[in-house]
């Protein structure tokens, strides 16, 4: 069965970029498809929508075993719909393992309730951002797959081609669970502080997507709305931010999507150096597909 989609809303939340790579990726060869594409960033402030479109694709980031707050907030905020179709896309550093595989459940409930027809989900897997480095050759790897993966996934939405996963009742719970994360992140963000080398440029507050940080006498100040997407931490360019509590969270070397996209141009062919892992499971058996 072939679909006739003239217009598709793109709407993604990314905090390091990778989101934002795969959102972007989507968007290009859509429109080369000839498809009519709105993208919308979402954030604090990103207002629901009026004008329809006959897809509704969504893109977050994975966040202990769910899809951004941020992302599930925005979909309770849109309006009811009669039966349009919607398609998850969530993008994570470990891959579609157990319990990931829960992480669009609660999302497509919510869409479900709004009266849309979640047709398709799939999990697309980048470099972590959170707790242990990718390593490059996979990093590299990644980079390099993700516009075949798109196109794959593109393939299937135009052929009508559904996808839907039913997770096991165990991942079910380690995501609800999950949920916690919410609130650790809040605390987390709160404990955030700014080492002497801060210069007060202000990009900090400038990326936050939850408007949480602010300058008080010169000093950066957060507060309780973070979300945990080490946006500000990593895109620090003085390197002056530092996590007070769970510091394991956060890469030693930082994370920037941007140079292992550079890397992945250099070096080509010689990133696909086979790697076998039990700790990157997921992330092999994707590039495997
Ligand atoms: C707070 C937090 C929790 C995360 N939890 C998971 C997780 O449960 N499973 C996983 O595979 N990746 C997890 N990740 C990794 C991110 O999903 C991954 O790096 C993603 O590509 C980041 O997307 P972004 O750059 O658009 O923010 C987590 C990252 C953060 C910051």
């Amino acid at each position: 069965m072939d679909t006739n989609y003239k217009s598709i809303r793109i709407a993604y939340f990314s905090g390091t970029g990778c989101t934002e790579t795969v959102a972007d990726c989507l968007e290009k060869q859509l429109i080369e498809s000839g498809i009519d594409v709105t993208k919308t960033k979402i954030s604090c402030n990103t207002a629901s929508y009026t004008e329809e479109t006959d897809l509704l694709i969504i893109l977050s980031p994975v966040y202990a075993f769910g899809l951004a707050d941020i992302v599930e907030k925005w979909l309770a905020g849109l309006p009811h719909v009669e039966h349009t179709k919607a398609v998850i896309i969530s993008v994570s550093g470990g891959g579609e393992v157990s319990p990931n595989t829960a992480c669009r459940m609660r999302s497509k409930r919510i869409l479900k309730g709004k009266g849309y027809d979640v047709v398709y989900e799939k999990m697309i897997v980048m470099p972590s951002n959170f707790g242990v480095e990718t390593p490059e050759e996979l990093s590299v790897r990644l980079i390099n797959v993700l516009p075949v993966k798109v196109e794959s996934i593109i393939s299937d939405i135009l052929s009508g081609n559904h996808n839907t996963v039913e997770p096991e009742f165990k991942d079910r719970i380690y995501a609800a669970a999950g949920r916690m994360e919410h609130f650790g992140a809040k605390v987390f963000g709160r404990f955030i502080y700014a080492s002497d080398s801060c210069n007060g440029c202000g990009q900090c507050i400038k990326n936050c997507p939850k408007e949480n940080i602010s300058m008080h006498n010169g000093k950066v100040k957060f507060g309780f709305k973070c979300i945990w997407c080490l946006k500000c931490i990593y895109g620090c360019s003085c390197g002056a931010l530092s996590p007070g509590i769970v510091k394991s969270s956060v890469l030693k070397n930082g994370f920037n999507i941007n140079r292992v996209k550079e890397m992945a141009g250099e070096m080509g062919d010689d990133g696909n150096k086979e790697i076998s892992s039990a700790m990157w499971k997921g992330v092999i058996e994707y590039l495997k597909d």
